[in-house]
């Protein structure tokens, strides 16, 4: 039996699934609020014990934990975890400074347990299609990406009792793209064996009216150590409908688009690709439905159940806990493993630095196992 503690409700997106794996079984929760903590207790049921505190969940019997709390705490929190022998998987972002991915790098190489991110928009589907046509050669060869993440969070700065939350200063108090992952990290599905070597990051100035320094919509553009082009967008404070999971791929045979209008447009936008092989009667490149080619989608999303369906996105929300009691039980660190996590992290944070220096070019570390001291920094 692996027994699970969840830290922050957010967590709770794991329930369905961690309920449908056998010998897997949620014994602990811990949240700051004495609310969250009792309306999250009668959502697992059975008998979970609760913490207001962390480190005390920590002395409890569970195996491993699930960090969903704001960003600001995942490293310390993901340690602690770590040298009080837990597994853990963890929210986005993997930390808030750059030095807070080394310590994180460290503490896994140290404690050899499973150290997994849980960054859930590469399991939507239309991400898992996508990069199964890129193996089958759809697309040609794969050179230039583009994720964007465009959801206006201002009425998240402030929570319902009127205090400032964590998200005016971690996310929307600084600079740059403070939100990267959920872009970066389906599209970076699509350039298997590659890496974010560099970013540089634009910004058209600050504009919002909320009081916070954040930029109002950043453009960051990301190389790769095979020659690739990313170019990741984040839009959290100008007004316009939300659209949260926005990309392209281009390649030498063709493209794809996902849907830029989001929920709400009544015109019927559609995820949709341009293939050199399939060209209209007339011999010209046209749109065609993406899900003409679902029987490209990996099977275990195929053939999933009701049951994994339900957890949510098509069976995506059931996988990546899937993917995560398979690493604890095997002892196998995940695909998603600490220095993709690292990796993709360093960019957002860097593109801090960037956006504030006319856009400077600044190097990503090679987030690797022991990796030498003299990298561990920023290359001004
Ligand atoms: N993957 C996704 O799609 C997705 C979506 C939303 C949020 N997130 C991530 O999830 C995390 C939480 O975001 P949220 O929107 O749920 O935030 P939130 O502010 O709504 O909730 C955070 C919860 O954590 C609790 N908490 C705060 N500090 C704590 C501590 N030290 N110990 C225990 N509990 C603590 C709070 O009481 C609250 O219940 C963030 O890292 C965010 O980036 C991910």
């Amino acid at each position: 039996m692996i027994k699970i503690g969840i830290a922050g409700c957010r967590g709770l997106s794991t329930l369905q699934g961690l309920h449908d794996i056998e010998d897997v079984q949620i014994t602990a929760m811990c949240d700051l609020s004495e609310e969250h903590l009792k309306n999250a207790a009668e959502k697992i049921g059975g008998d979970v014990k609760t913490f207001r505190v962390f480190e005390d969940m920590l002395e409890s019997d569970i195996d491993a934990v699930i960090i969903a709390t704001p960003m600001q705490c995942h490293v310390p929190q993901a340690i602690a975890a770590m040298e009080a022998g837990k597994h853990v998987m963890c929210e986005v972002t993997a930390g808030v400074s750059m030095d807070e991915l080394f310590w994180l790098c460290e503490t896994v190489e140290k404690y050899n347990k499973i150290y997994m991110y849980a960054e859930n928009y590469i399991y939507a589907p239309k991400v898992q299609l996508v990069k199964e046509m890129v193996a089958a050669g759809l697309f040609g060869r794969p050179y230039y990406a583009e994720g964007m993440y465009l959801h206006d969070i201002h009425d998240l700065l402030v929570y319902p009792d009127g205090k400032t939350s964590w998200r005016s200063y971690w996310q929307c108090g600084k600079r740059g793209n403070f939100y990267p992952t959920h872009s970066i990290g389906p599209v970076m599905q699509w350039f298997p064996g590659d890496r974010i070597t560099e970013i540089s990051c634009f910004s058209p100035g600050v504009h919002n009216e909320y009081g916070v320094k954040q930029d109002s919509g950043t453009t960051m553009m990301c190389r790769t150590e095979q020659g690739n082009l990313l170019e990741i967008r984040t839009d959290c404070l100008s007004p316009r409908p939300h659209c949260m999971d926005n990309y392209l791929l281009q390649g030498t045979e063709g493209i794809f688009q996902s849907a830029q209008y989001g929920k709400g447009w009544s015109n019927g936008d559609f995820d949709r690709v341009s293939l050199r092989s399939h060209l209209t009667e007339k011999g010209a490149m046209d749109w065609e439905d993406l899900y003409n080619y679902k029987q490209y989608l990996p099977d275990r999303y195929k053939n999933a159940t009701e049951s994994q369906r339900r957890a949510g996105h098509d069976g995506g929300d059931y996988f990546i806990v899937e993917d995560f009691i398979n690493a604890v039980r095997s002892g196998q660190q995940p695909e998603l493993d600490v220095y993709t996590a690292c990796e993709w992290t360093a960019a957002g944070l860097l593109s801090t630095l960037s956006v504030t220096n006319n856009g400077k070019t600044l190097a990503v570390p090679h987030f690797r196992p022991n990796m030498p001291l003299e990298e561990k920094k920023v290359i001004l």
